[in-house]
Formats: C-alpha cells, structure tokens, sequence
C-alpha cells in the first residue's frame, strides 16, 4: 500500500497530495520536545526578542483609530500604510503598488509555485536549499534541480550549464543570498553581481528570499538581486525574524507584470492576510521602531553564535568542521569521514542534544555528514552544554556509526 492510500473509504487523494511529505523538520522536532533537550534544531526565532510591550500597545491603539476596519475583511494587496511601510524601508526604489502582504513569506513561496510551476516544469534551487521552499513548490510536480554552490554562493558555470533551452529551459532559481537557511552562508558582492548578469543574460527569473538580512553582526550584507534587476525577480520577504513568526506576516515585492496573477493565487488561497494583525505591525513600525529594536536582535545573536564557535572550538574532535556565518540564525557542521548526520541523532538526543541532519535540506545528492545548528534559542550556557554532549555523542560513534 502507498503511504497516503486510506484503506476503506471514499477517499481518492490527489497527486500533489500523494507528494506532499511530512516535514522532516517538524518530525524530528517532536523528538526534541522531549523535557531537559538542548535543542539547536529549532528554527524558531528567540522570544526574548519579541516586541511584547509595544504589540500591547499597538493592541490598544488599533482598536481606538478604527475598530470596524480592523476587524473587517479587507484589501487583498495588503494594508496600505503597511504597504508603503515596507516599500520604503527596502534599500532600491520600489512603488508600494508592487508590494502584496502575505501571510508569512511561506506564503509567498506557495504563489510563485503556482503561477510559475507546471507538471514536470524545471525548476532550479541552491545546494543545499530551504526546506520549506522545496515543500512549497513540489506538490506543483517541478523537476527540482541543485545548482552546485559554494561559501559564496551559487556557482554560476553551474547555473549556466542547467538553465537549458526551449520548453525545458528552468522557470526559475530560487536563492537566499543572506545568512541562508539551513547554512548561514552569504553570496558575496561578485557573486551577486555575476549572478544578476548571468541570469539576465539567460532570460532566468530569480526568485529572492530574503527573510534573515537584516540580522547582520558585523556587516550589512550586499545589496539583494532584486535592487539590481527589480523586472527579473520576485522578492520575498518577512516579518517572522524582525518582529514576531506568530503575526504570520510576510510580503512579495513583484515586477509589474507579475503582480496580477500573485494576487489572484493570494485572493485564492486566503482572500487577504489577516488586516488586524497588519495594522499592529503598520502602528509597530511607524516612527522607525525597526531601527531600535533590530539592532537588539543582532547582538543578541551574535553573543550566541560566538558562544557556539567558542564551544565548537573547544569541545569538536578532529575532523569536524563548520562555517562562521555573519549573521541570521544557523551554522553549518559537517563530520569526519565516514560518519553520518542521521545515523547520529537519536545518540545525540539520547545525550540530551538535538540538531537536523542536513541532507534534509537538499533537493538531490545529500551530503550525509552535514548538519545544521541554530544557535538563537538556546541560552549561553545550554549552548556550552549542548555541544559539549554533541562532541562526546560524535567521539563516540567516529569509526563505527
Ligand atoms: C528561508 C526561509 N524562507 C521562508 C521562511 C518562512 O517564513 P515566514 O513564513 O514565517 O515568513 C523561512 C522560515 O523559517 C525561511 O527560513
């Protein structure tokens, strides 16, 4: 029996249903829900940077301006003051008229995948790429390809050689240029650059996700692809990481000719993202409180990503290595020769320690040593713990597992 058959009842499911799989990710952390777990496998921004106080507020406020409106349906597109909120706080020149409010960028990423995927449409992703992305656009049967890739990004004689031609010729790549998710790594400015070019040269839509940039350390990362060729790509952003995943909000920014049938998927899918919510946000932000309270998120994570690099250092046997992202929520690991991240995890968690195995987040040929761990959640002193039990759980299974 196929996995999705329901034996004796009406039921027929669909195709797209028979390929939508349960999120590894999800499953792996209910393991971690387990009491007394350090978990770095979490991809959940930490609560302590939650605008509590000023959503009270802003709470408040919204139900004195306008109660009726809040509480109303409303415009597909979005809030309009929230519209140009978000369209004057990103670093090109774009109208609010080509912003569309989203319900979280997942969202988003579901109403590029169905306006711009077919059955057996090729499609190209990063190696590796954002789980949920790969969630989203399945079920639209794509033919997902990986594009090789490296510390700075997408490797672009790659890219070229798959893009293809005529009706095999990709729909689309998507990438995350910034502290990217399961990595942490960022495609540097010649990369970028080279990219964009390429990708114009090619007649390629770039599909952009950017929810982690604006949690920088030390440096603002380079200006997105989008601000280079607004007409060749899609946008998409959130406020899941600045603000809080629990508004459910988000926002694409598309070219012109793309923003009808965004917005008749979105009109589709949810008939407009929830107004009262978006307000909150439109009363948050106004005066420029993004200014002052991003700041705050940094440094608290770069105090975590430190704690963990220090930890890393100290306690990793040979063989094991990692990356220093310069900003966002993850790090990536790989372990010695032989071993494997999957096989690994239920010692770990049995140490009290959990992390997801990497070849979760490729599309084909999974690097089975690879893991990826966030270090936003956990505190200083869990982080020291946690993988120091992660140490000890590899030192113990090099050479065997
Ligand atoms: C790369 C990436 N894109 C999109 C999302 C979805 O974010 P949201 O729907 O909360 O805006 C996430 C969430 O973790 C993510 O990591």
């Amino acid at each position: 029996m196929k996995p999705n058959d329901l034996p004796q009842t009406p039921w027929t499911m669909a195709r797209r249903a028979e390929r939508m799989n349960p999120s590894v990710i999800r499953e792996i952390l209910k393991v971690t829900e387990k009491p007394g777990i350090i978990s770095f496998a979490g991809g959940l921004p930490s609560p302590r940077t939650f605008p509590v106080a000023e959503f009270e507020a802003a709470c408040a406020q919204v139900l004195r301006d306008d109660p009726q409106g809040a509480l109303q349906y409303a415009a597909s597109e979005g809030y309009g003051p929230l519209r140009e909120l978000v369209a004057a706080m990103l670093p090109w020149s774009v109208d609010p008229a080509q912003v569309l409010i989203t319900t979280g960028s997942q969202q988003g990423l579901d109403l590029v995948a169905k306006i711009l995927i077919d059955e057996g449409s090729r499609i190209l992703v990063e190696t590796p790429t954002y789980l949920g992305a790969l969630q989203a656009f399945t079920p639209m049967e794509p033919a997902v390809e990986s594009v090789a890739s490296d510390d700075a990004g997408v490797d672009i004689a790659d890219l070229a050689a798959k893009v293809g031609t005529g009706a095999g010729k990709a729909r689309f790549l998507y990438v995350l240029p910034n502290f990217q998710n399961p990595t942490g790594r960022t495609m540097t400015e010649a990369r970028r650059a080279a990219l964009v070019a390429k990708a114009a040269e090619l007649g390629l839509p770039l599909i952009e996700d950017n929810p982690y940039g604006d949690l920088w350390f030390d440096n603002a990362p380079a200006l997105p692809l989008t601000a280079r060729n607004p007409d060749g790509c899609i946008y998409l952003g959130s406020f899941s990481k600045v603000l809080a995943p629990g508004l459910r909000l988000g926002f694409i920014v598309a070219p012109k000719a793309m923003y009808p049938k965004l917005l008749q998927a979105k009109q589709a899918a949810d008939l407009h993202s929830p107004g009262f919510n978006q307000r909150l946000v439109a009363e948050v932000m106004k005066d420029g409180f993004l200014d002052r309270h991003v700041p705050t998120i940094r440094a608290q994570y770069k105090t975590q990503r430190d704690a963990m690099l220090q930890a890393l250092a100290q306690d990793m046997p040979a063989g094991v290595s990692w990356n220093t992202p310069d900003g966002g929520m993850f790090l990536w690991a790989r372990l010695p020769e032989g071993m494997n991240a999957v096989d690994l995890l239920p010692h770990a968690v049995e140490k009290g320690v959990a992390f997801v195995p990497g070849a979760a987040f490729y599309a084909d040929h999974a690097d089975p040593r690879t893991m990826r761990l966030s270090f936003v959640t956990p505190s200083v002193e869990e982080i020291r713990r946690g993988v120091a039990a992660l140490a000890a759980t590899i030192r113990e299974h090099q050479g065997g597992s």
